[in-house]
């Protein structure tokens, strides 16, 4: 029985090495593109942050004032700066209360006192909505749910707002 000798032409061999070459550079390319498309996908967002909304505790009061501040909000690969507003005060308790200005029922802006007719509580031009002054909806107006309040802390006097939520979920 002969034994044959397996010899790598000249041919393979420079075959061999251009592919695997060619292979190690197609993939140090296509991993940072692929890294750069899917990298952002991936990243944790910043919604849940607390932002220091530029209001000392000492300036709140138990009537409600309008906070107004701005968060970078990154969707996807587009960067851009968010307006936030909220209704700041303590109630009976002393205890800070942040309310989001969106309305329950269709998403118009409600003011404190916004109008004559119904004063001490939040009102929504668009349909007539009201709430009173805890947040709550007044029954036989439009809204048929609370507003939203955000989170908060108080970190060296200063308040921090994050996110707002629901009555069930806060
Ligand atoms: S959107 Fe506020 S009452 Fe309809």
């Amino acid at each position: 029985m002969s034994e044959k000798k397996q010899q790598v032409t000249r041919r393979q061999f420079l075959n061999y090495t251009l592919t695997g070459v060619g292979g190690f550079m197609a993939a140090g390319m296509l991993i940072p593109m692929l890294r750069m498309a899917v990298d952002p996908v991936l990243q944790e967002s910043g919604a849940g942050d607390m932002v220091n909304v530029g209001l000392s505790v000492d300036d709140i009061t138990d009537e409600p004032q309008r906070v107004d501040w701005n968060v970078e909000q990154v969707d996807g690969w587009h960067e851009s700066e968010v307006n936030q507003t909220a209704w700041v005060f303590t109630d009976e308790n002393g205890d800070i209360q942040a309310f989001s200005p969106i309305c329950t029922h269709l998403g118009c802006f409600v003011s404190w006192e916004g109008s004559d007719d119904h004063p001490n509580e939040f009102f929504c031009p668009c349909h007539d909505g009201r709430y009173y002054k805890d947040g709550t909806n007044v029954p036989g107006t439009p809204p048929l749910a609370p507003l939203d309040v955000y989170e908060h802390e108080v970190r060296d006097g200063m308040l921090f707002l994050g996110q707002a939520k629901s009555r069930g979920e806060a």
